[in-house]
Parts: C-alpha cells; sequence; structure tokens
C-alpha cells in the first residue's frame, strides 16, 4: 500500500522577495529586503534581491513550467509591500490584481496556492513606525492579515502565518531589524510576533472559516553532543529556544513555566499581560507547518568553549548561550558545498518530535539543498546530487508516516532558482534553473533541471518512484 495519502500535497515552494524582483513596478512601496543587499554588512560579491529571478515579469510561464512538472500545490509569499502603500493600510489594487491573478492561474491547472502572510519582507513604513520590536507592529499585521483574508480568502484553502518566525527573532540582529543586538528586544519581537500570529488566525477563522492556518517555524531536532548529562541539559535548553518556545505560544497558547524562568536566569524582565496570554489562547493553528534543513548538536559550553567558538551564527549553526548551551558541529553528518549538514534521518525524528507534542497534522514547506549548479555545453543541469538529496528525505518522511505521523503535504525549497537569503543566487535550490549570474543577469531563460523531471516522475506515482 502507497505510504502517501492520496489527496497528498506535493509540491515546492518560493518566498516574494526572493523570486520577484520588479521592486519599483506595480506600486510596490520599499522594503527591508529592498535594501539588505545595500548594507554595509551585507556579504560582499553576491547580489541582493532587486531583480531576483524577475518572477513579477515571468510569473506566468513559472506556472505553466510548474503545471508541467505536475505540482499539486505550490506555497508562495505575498509582498506585504506590494499590498499595503502606507501606514494608514491604503491598498495597492496592482498588487491585489497581481496575486488574484496568480492564484487563478494556478487554480486554472489545478495547482493548491499555500499562501504564506509574510516572508521576511516588511515594509519601510512600518520600520519607521517602530519595527517589529515596536508597539504598533501587531496593529499593522493584523490590518495587512485582514486584507488578504478578505481578498484572496474565497480561493484560498491553505494559509501560512509568518515564515520561520524562529528565525526572525534569533537573527532579529543579522537582519538588522534591531539598531543593536540585545536579548530583550529580541523578546520584543518574540512576542509581538507571536501576537501578530495569533491574530492572524483569529481573524482567518471569522472571516474564512473553511480555511485552515498554521504557523511555518524552521524545526530541527536537537542532538546532546555526547550523553554527559550537562550535554542534555544543553540540548534540553536550545531546544526550548531554539525550536519549542514558538511553537508552544501557537500550539498551547503561551510560554511555558520553563521558558519563563530560563529568561529570567538570564536576567531579563519579559512580563506577558493577562490579555496577551488571552489572545495566544485563542489563536490555535489547524497544522503546524515547518522548514527543515538539518539538524543541531548542542553542548554545555564552557568559559573557555565560547571565547574561541569562531562559528558565525547563522539558521544552521544556531546558538551560543553561556550557561545554557551551545550549537556545535556532528561530525557523523556529511555537508552541502555550502556548509550545512545533510540529515535525512534526522527529519524523521523531527517528524515524530514534532506530531508527538502537538498532535496536529503536518506539512513540509522548506526542504532542499543549495548548490553551485552548473548549466553544462548540452543545455542541461545535471543535478543529481539534488535528486538524491530529496530521495533520502522522502524516504524518510515515508517511515515517519509508517510510524504514524500525519501528513499533508511536501513542498520543498525551491520551485524555481531564486536569491539564497544569505549567498546570493550562486546558492541555488530550484527544480528549475533560472539563466543569470550574479550580476549579470542575461537572459533570465527558464531551464528544467533533472531534478524537476524526477520529481515530476515521483508526483506522478504518489511517491512511488523515488
Ligand atoms: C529559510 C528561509 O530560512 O531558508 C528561506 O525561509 C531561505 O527564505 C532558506 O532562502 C535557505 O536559506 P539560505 O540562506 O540558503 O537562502
Amino acid at each position: 500500500m502507497n505510504k502517501f495519502p492520496n489527496d497528498f500535497l506535493w509540491g515546492a515552494s518560493t518566498s516574494a522577495y526572493q523570486i520577484e524582483g520588479c521592486i519599483n513596478e506595480g506600486g510596490k512601496v520599499s522594503s527591508t529586503m529592498d535594501i539588505y543587499g545595500d548594507k554595509p554588512n551585507y556579504p560582499k560579491g553576491i547580489t541582493g534581491f532587486k531583480e531576483a529571478s524577475e518572477h513579477y515579469k515571468y510569473w506566468k510561464t513559472d506556472v505553466e513550467m510548474m503545471a508541467k512538472m505536475k505540482l499539486k500545490s505550490y506555497r508562495f509569499s505575498i509582498s506585504w509591500p506590494r499590498i499595503i502603500k502606507n501606514e494608514n493600510g491604503d491598498v495597492n489594487q496592482e498588487g491585489i490584481k497581481f496575486y488574484n491573478d496568480l492564484i487563478d492561474e494556478l487554480l486554472k491547472h489545478k495547482i493548491e496556492p499555500v499562501v504564506t502572510m509574510f516572508h521576511f519582507d516588511i515594509p519601510l513604513f512600518v520600520m519607521e513606525d517602530g519595527g517589529v520590536h515596536g508597539k504598533n507592529f501587531v496593529k499593522h499585521f493584523e490590518l495587512y492579515a485582514e486584507i488578504l483574508l478578505k481578498h484572496f480568502g474565497s480561493k484560498i484553502n491553505y494559509w501560512l502565518t509568518i515564515n520561520e518566525l524562529n528565525i526572525l527573532v534569533m537573527m532579529a540582529d543579522g537582519f538588522e531589524l534591531l539598531e543593536k543586538k540585545d536579548f530583550s528586544n529580541q523578546l520584543k519581537v518574540l512576542h509581538n510576533l507571536n501576537l501578530a500570529q495569533a491574530k492572524a488566525i483569529i481573524k482567518c477563522k471569522e472571516m474564512c472559516p473553511k480555511a485552515k492556518i498554521g504557523p511555518a517555524p524552521n524545526i530541527s531536532t536537537v542532538y546532546a553532543n555526547t550523553c554527559k548529562p550537562e550535554d542534555y541539559t544543553a540540548k534540553l535548553n536550545i531546544d526550548l529556544i531554539r525550536n519549542w518556545v514558538y511553537l508552544d505560544a501557537v500550539c498551547k497558547g503561551g510560554y511555558s513555566n520553563v521558558f519563563m524562568s530560563t529568561v529570567k536566569k538570564m536576567g531579563i524582565n519579559f512580563e506577558v499581560s493577562k490579555e496577551d496570554l488571552e489572545i495566544l489562547a485563542k489563536g490555535k493553528p489547524d497544522f503546524i507547518a515547518f522548514n527543515y534543513y538539518s539538524t543541531s548538536t548542542a553542548q554545555m559550553p564552557t568559559k573557555e568553549m565560547i571565547k574561541n567558538n569562531k562559528e558565525k551564527l547563522d539558521q544552521q549553526k544556531g546558538l551560543v548561550l553561556p550557561g545554557f548551551g551551545m550549537a556545535t558541529k556532528n561530525p557523523h553528518l556529511p555537508k552541502t558545498q555550502f556548509g550545512w549538514e545533510i540529515d535525512p534521518v534526522g527529519f524523521r525524528n523531527t517528524l515524530r518530535e514534532v506530531y508527538d507534542r502537538y498532535g496536529l497534522p503536518m506539512m513540509i514547506t522548506e526542504n532542499g539543498i543549495g548548490a553551485r549548479d552548473v548549466l553544462t555545453e548540452d543545455g542541461k543541469i545535471h543535478d543529481d546530487y539534488r535528486i538524491e538529496y530529496y530521495q533520502k528525505h522522502i524516504e524518510q518522511m515515508g517511515l515517519a508516516i509508517e510510524d504514524g505521523v500525519e501528513m499533508i503535504g511536501y513542498m520543498p525549497w525551491s520551485a524555481i532558482d531564486l536569491v539564497s537569503t544569505h549567498e546570493g543566487i550562486s546558492k541555488r535550490y530550484g527544480f528549475i534553473y533560472v539563466n543569470r549570474d550574479e550580476f549579470d543577469l542575461k537572459d533570465m531563460r527558464r531551464i528544467e533541471k533533472d531534478s524537476y523531471y524526477w520529481y515530476k516522475n515521483l508526483i506522478e506515482t504518489n511517491g512511488e518512484n523515488i
């Protein structure tokens, strides 16, 4: 018997700022991601997000290629700065039309749209009004969510609230959302995003009761580096700060005692009002979506270890919390060309852990390998490493389903080449190649990679033909 349900949503993912480009067209206002690539701390020698894959121009071709790939679902994000023009919440009708056309085209091809409300691109007018940790953030987001539900609600069955809420909090400094790195400001971001998410869920239930809505954090099993009991304590701490505080807030409606005490022990005053807790308790999701790239490994650090730590903080290498835990490398795992650990078995374990903890159906909204793909002389892209990556992960997802985990769909990253959040366009993820380089836009031609045909076949056999 086939492991995957008949209506399993085999799909693929993207986000607006990473594919659309055309940042000054269609009445779009500026966002944090438009200017991110120009910041002094942005890595040198790689492109920012101004042109991306020009999907805003080529969206019809892109959808046609997705349809030919037999995708059953497509997870994309709506660009907040394309929809809302200013702090008064005036709506940009051109933006509404763009996404209505995109959604209609997907539905015409029987591709289920899975829509992320917010994937990292914050309008600058929101930043000028106090930013993500400011007191008006929740109000801005609630209004935005309401407008999305009003304009697209009749056509959308699956909504995702905020992409990688946890990464936004942990990397708030990296994304230059805060003037200075400061854990208490990060907690304000955490609480604002949790409230904003809960408000969006509540609005969705009121306005679109038939639709389903869920969060989309980046979740990974955390291993203890050794079986030393202290390393296990570090694992629990990192797990809490990296994974559970976010999912607990939305699925259980609040913050755990252990989290509140941990924060207190760090010397931070974090108080949550009764009213806010009521909002969190009301905004419960219908499913959990999450992004999975790899696992994390934790150890209890000594002062020396912290002093000698040279790893830069990124979403895979994770956290350093003096006295609580520190992420470290896992010697048992191979790595991608970009140094990210590859852990398919960890994928099965993560699925089991999340399902056991919350008991909600799940979908994967990102999973994939960033690689320096090469367009060879035969005009093709032979990305056998990507096929192998997916084979191993999908096999493990199948095992998780056999373990009893309830899955709605799998939407790997990414449908089409896009600009990576921190490593340019040379770190490619797509099933569809986009013919451009870091700074030479060439002809933006779309070309099917070998993995495109492999995935098409997998979908046609509902996961049988791996
Ligand atoms: C996730 C994000 O963090 O990982 C995506 O939701 C991102 O936006 C993806 O592109 C891969 O990370 P990176 O840094 O390789 O682009």
